[in-house]
């Protein structure tokens, strides 16, 4: 006999999500004592939210869970682009999957750290001549270029530059409606479409041997590479898959300015991360990424019907793995809500504890083809942030409203009277 599954009453919960934002998993796995319940949601479609590191490990057998086609479509057109690799599934998933990995070798990985350092380190001029500096905004440029860069894109003009870092953040900034209508979806379906004119040009002139990228680099491989039948990709579907390593990675921007706010509302953190004694930036990065709110949850459906803790699931039923919950779970990390990077010094590596970004395998699983470079480009980042200048911290609204998708600091980050740390 199997269990029966809690439920959550009412007939549709997408309100209830935006309205209750990161806290509405957490609030309903406590007052039904479960790591899995029911709901309904987009218009009434029954759900199923499952949550914690068994969760996980279930939600990434790709036997048990289809991920492709759960993604409500709006959400598709804005933030990762049509024909997106988050899209795709089985054999043209793990084909495509192994290009975005081909960018991750020990080199260029190198490379990024030294793109990272280097920019950071060159916008400090720029950072003394502004009376105030918004973390979060300022970021967002600086990771433009950073992308640009290791992909071996071109810079457009610095108009247009300023232009494509506005695009990313209106793209990501889409989440937030999970998908329903609100008065965002045009401003961010133009600026998809800006940047994506912009990689697609580069990419047909490479094509045409006008453009000679680095081998190895972004705008290189996915120009050239042929997919498992031997085709190209299609040019446009090329530059949505190139923008899928440039916009995530200007998404940083929010762990960037979690954690100038970690530096500066925990106290001793600024320093450890300067002496970066047995890679304390690196278990920093990891506490940034585990406490503060990014992604809250991820759509798939059961492949076929299976039981998971005694609980039935019949095949085609959505399901929702909870990422903020379990990375906030009490049973998993001791004293969960407290920002504590030691936490990281006896950590076993699971792929399923840890999953702001996704779960699972890199290669054979959706999880995060970034998640290397976002760890590299965070500690590189907090390191300049600690040891490179000092600043004042004016006051300001520092609250992370965990009921608003996506999480970010109210006031951006403010900081003022950057000086060089000699
Ligand atoms: C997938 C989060 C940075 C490229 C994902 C997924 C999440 C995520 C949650 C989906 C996992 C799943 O569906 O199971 C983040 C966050 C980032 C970040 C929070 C930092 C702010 C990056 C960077 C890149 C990147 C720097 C650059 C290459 C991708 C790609 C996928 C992906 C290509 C799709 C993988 C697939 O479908 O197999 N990311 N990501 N992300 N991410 Fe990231």
């Amino acid at each position: 006999m199997s269990k029966s599954i809690p439920k959550e009453q009412g007939l549709d919960q997408t309100l209830n999500i935006l309205k209750e934002g990161y806290e509405f998993i957490p609030n309903r796995t406590k007052k039904f004592n479960s790591n899995v319940f029911e709901i309904r949601v987009l218009g009434g479609k029954r759900a199923i939210v499952i949550s914690g590191k068994e969760a996980a490990e279930l939600f990434y057998d790709n036997e048990k869970i289809e991920r492709a086609g759960t993604l409500p479509k709006r959400l598709v057109n804005t933030l990762f682009g049509k024909g997106a690799i988050h899209t795709t599934t089985g054999a043209t998933h793990k084909d495509r999957k192994s290009l975005f990995m081909s960018l991750m070798t020990e080199n260029n990985l190198e490379y990024l750290r030294k793109l990272t350092r280097n920019y950071w380190y060159t916008d400090t001029e720029r950072l003394q001549m502004k009376e105030q500096t918004n973390v979060y905004l300022e970021s967002t440029l600086v990771l433009l270029k950073i992308g640009f860069r290791f992909a071996d894109v071109p810079f457009d003009t610095p108009e247009r530059m300023e232009q494509y870092a506005k695009d990313m953040n209106a793209m990501v900034n889409s989440f937030g409606s999970i998908g329903t209508v609100y008065s965002g979806y045009k401003k961010a379906l133009d600026a998809r479409s800006r940047v994506e004119d912009y990689l697609e040009k580069q990419i047909k002139l490479t094509r045409k041997g006008k453009l000679n990228p680095e081998a190895g680099s972004g705008l290189y491989e996915f120009s050239h590479w042929k997919d498992m039948n031997g085709n190209h990709m299609d040019a446009r579907l090329a530059a949505v898959d190139l923008m899928n390593t440039i916009r995530p990675l200007v998404a940083i921007n929010r762990f960037i300015s979690f954690g100038v706010l970690a530096m500066h509302e925990y106290p001793g953190e600024r320093a450890k991360v300067a002496k970066d004694e047995n890679s304390y930036a690196y278990k920093f990065a990891q506490e940034v990424r585990r406490y503060y709110p990014f992604v809250p949850f991820l759509p798939g459906k059961a492949k076929t019907d299976f039981t998971f803790e005694g609980y039935k699931f019949d095949k085609e039923t959505m399901i929702i793995l909870d990422i903020f919950g379990t990375l906030h779970s009490e049973s998993l990390w001791n004293n969960a809500e407290q920002f504590y990077p030691e936490r990281f010094e006896h950590w076993d590596g699971s792929p399923f504890d840890l999953i702001p970004q996704g779960g699972g395998d890199y290669y054979t699983n959706h999880r995060c083809a970034g998640e290397w470079m976002t760890i590299i480009i965070m500690e590189e980042t907090m390191k300049y942030f600690a040891r490179e200048i000092q600043y004042d911290v004016p006051a300001q609204d520092f609250t992370v409203d965990r009921t608003k998708l996506p999480g970010q600091v109210k006031s951006g980050m403010i900081i003022e009277n950057i000086r060089n740390n000699f």
